[in-house]
């Protein structure tokens, strides 16, 4: 039987962070599912489609990985997708009461599915979209942190040379 995982995210933009949690992931699942959802928390930078893309492009090299989007409940779309768990990457401790949150609330709301957590690569432990982004937008150098689509496209975003 095939056991797939659903990595799910704003990915606002893919980080190398993300790359990282995919590439573990690959070594316990035989499939994963990058799947864009809503988060009414956050504002986002970059459309849908246009996450899709650099997501696209971002993991064009590895296999056994399907990039989609949803605009429901995470746990909705691992019952119809027939996925056996739910990935996430954990970071610092400063992750740890919103990830406890939401994967208890998952978990409430359908007790079959599990929430896997890997331990981001140490190097990626203090990047997240967010910091990326605001780095980015005052001219920071972010190159290193994520892939080279992403990079080009925040310098487009934020008109920087
Ligand atoms: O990358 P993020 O923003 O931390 O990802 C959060 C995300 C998109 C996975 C989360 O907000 C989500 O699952 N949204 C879909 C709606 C849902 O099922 N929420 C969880 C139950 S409250």
């Amino acid at each position: 039987m095939e056991r797939i995982a659903i990595y799910p995210g704003s990915f606002d933009p893919v980080t190398n962070g993300h790359l990282d949690i995919i590439q573990r992931g690959l070594t316990l699942f035989d499939k994963i599912i990058v799947t864009i959802l809503e988060n009414p928390e956050k504002k986002t930078l970059f459309t849908v489609p246009e996450r899709i893309e650099l997501l696209e492009a971002s993991l064009k090299d590895i296999e056994n990985i399907e990039i989609t989007s949803d605009g429901g409940l995470l746990v909705d779309f691992v019952v119809k997708r027939k996925a056996h768990a739910i990935l996430r990457g954990m970071r610092a401790v400063s992750d740890f009461e919103y990830e406890f949150q939401m994967a208890l609330m998952n978990r409430k709301l359908n007790r079959n599915i599990q929430t896997v957590f890997l331990m981001t690569g140490l190097r990626w432990i203090f990047t997240s979209s967010s910091i990326i982004k605001e780095a980015a937008r005052f001219g920071g150098d972010i190159e290193s942190m994520v892939p080279p689509v992403v990079f080009e496209k925040l310098k487009e975003k934020y008109k920087l040379s």
